[in-house]
């Protein structure tokens, strides 16, 4: 695990910003950004948000998006209230798993009810995958993948400080919350850019 490196979005897929005009400008480099919404770690409730479904416990690794036919590029977190200490964590697939799932197909179902199948891992060229995953909403056909994903180590964990700006590459890295202590306020407000809001 890197904890000192400087991570970039080309050599890692992740990016940290604390300098705001550096944040906003790296962003505008990248594209418009859309979806803004304020996470906030609370108790259970709406079951299709993450964080309805597992309140304050810990997420599953997925990407944001999955079930769109075009998941967002880029996700964008910022850290508005942090008393938690709780990081983000993220998972880059190891190299050897990548072409078993892009022979891995996952039926994907929307708020809507509506299911649609893709493949875990689309090639993208130059080696690179665009990968869906999200066992909340996805059920694969490999019996076994879920397991094993889950039990992957974690790439970078991204510790947060008020007003941090984090970029996320969303087609390349898994991303997942810890869980987040009981009576902590924990608050980040995410976006998006590229792709679109389809079944989201
Ligand atoms: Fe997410």
């Amino acid at each position: 695990m890197h904890l000192t490196k400087k991570w970039t979005l080309e050599a890692d897929g992740v990016e940290v910003h604390h300098e705001q005009t550096r944040a906003t400008e790296r962003l505008e480099s990248l594209g418009p950004r859309w979806g803004a919404t304020v996470l906030e770690a609370r108790d259970a409730g709406d079951l299709w948000s993450l964080s309805g479904r597992f309140g304050r416990g810990s997420f599953p690794w997925h990407t944001d998006g999955a079930v769109s036919s075009r998941p967002p590029r880029w996700m964008v977190l910022r850290c508005t209230v942090d008393e938690s200490s709780t990081p983000t964590e993220f998972l880059s697939l190891p190299a050897d798993l990548l072409p078993e799932l892009s022979r891995t197909m996952v039926t994907m179902t929307g708020r809507d009810g509506r299911k649609q199948r893709f493949a875990v891992a689309t090639p993208v060229g130059g080696g690179a995958y665009k990968i869906r995953w999200d066992p909340r909403i996805g059920r694969v056909d490999s019996g076994t993948l879920e397991a094993r994903i889950e039990a992957l180590p974690v790439t970078f964990r991204v510790p947060w400080t008020e007003g941090a700006t984090v970029i996320v590459d969303n087609h390349r890295l898994l991303h997942r919350r810890p869980e987040v202590e009981a009576g902590k306020r924990r608050l980040l407000t995410r976006e998006y850019i590229g792709g679109a809001n389809v079944g989201l």
